[in-house]
């Protein structure tokens, strides 16, 4: 693969990063990941602009326009001849000798990969996901796109060790989001239920895309908190992420939703999606 790497396009074995990246030192980073589809990025727009957010809350700043990162990424699915995957962002804050307090003068460093993955023709869009509820221990600025991961890793380790696909994190009783996605329910009376973005969880650009679909569908929306037991007994439930779009979580601690297959409002906005992502 041919990767980016502050300013430079380079074969993969040949990107080296120093060990004081305050991004492996200190978690000190942002991400962002872009699904391509026919060798197109999907949702853009909205992933740049919670880039540039993200990197503002932590006080950085991106070293170049969001337009030249879009110009990188679109020159690498290029070379790498992606057709179908996602496209990893990385910014840290930079290198320096080992201290809390940094510099202001730090040059960042930005890396980008490709990575193939077949995201429209799944068994998970047929079968549906098994989700695990979890307490949510991470952060409270869910927010900030950091790569400071280890809560979440943790979580789907202990999701897949019991055979489930994601974990749903719960705090105070209520769905915070998964893992690596945002959480939905519908109502026995057709309300799509998910939380209304703050920061406790990170403001998903595939759940923007969705509502608004569902918007111009004339389809009700509900942005408000629900617990694992309305998820258990509503009549769908759903996840949405770069990786996935819009999935079905059919199963949820064991407790089958609605008749244990994936539901008619998710077939019709997984159908929307994919049309406009065309
Ligand atoms: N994760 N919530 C969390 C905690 C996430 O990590 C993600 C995405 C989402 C969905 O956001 P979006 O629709 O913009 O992808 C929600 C990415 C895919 C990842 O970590 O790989």
């Amino acid at each position: 693969r041919t990767v980016y790497l502050n300013g430079a396009f380079l074969p993969e074995n040949e990107a080296r990063l120093s060990i004081f990246d305050r991004g492996f030192l200190f978690g000190d980073g942002i991400y962002e990941v872009t699904a391509v589809l026919g060798g197109k990025l999907i949702d853009s727009a909205m992933h740049m602009a919670r880039l540039q957010r993200s990197v503002g809350e932590i006080g950085g700043r991106l070293p170049i326009t969001t337009d030249e990162i879009v110009a990188i990424e679109k020159r690498l699915v290029e070379a790498n001849h992606l057709t179908e995957g996602l496209v990893y962002l990385q910014y840290t804050r930079g290198v320096e000798d080992r201290n809390f307090f940094y510099s202001e003068d730090l040059e960042p460093t930005l890396v980008l990969f490709t990575q193939a993955k077949t995201l429209e023709h799944v068994a998970a869009v047929e079968k549906g996901l098994k989700v695990k509820s979890m307490p949510d221990q991470r952060w409270a600025r869910r927010d900030i796109k950091s790569v400071c991961l280890l809560p979440q890793v943790l979580a789907k380790r202990a999701a897949k060790a019991e055979g489930f696909d994601e974990a749903w994190l719960v705090e105070d009783g209520m769905v915070t989001e998964g893992a690596s996605s945002t959480a939905y329910v519908v109502t026995r009376d057709g309300r799509i239920v998910t939380r209304a973005n703050s920061h406790a969880t990170l403001p998903g650009c595939t759940r923007l895309a969705v509502l608004d679909l569902a918007r111009e569908a004339g389809l009700v929306l509900e942005e408000r908190p629900f617990s694992v037991e309305e998820a258990k007994t509503a009549a769908e439930a759903w996840l949405t992420s770069a990786s996935n779009f819009i999935v079905s979580i059919t199963n949820i601690d064991g407790v089958a939703v609605g008749d244990g297959m994936p539901g008619p409002m998710f077939k019709r906005l997984r159908t929307l999606y994919m049309e406009n992502a065309r």
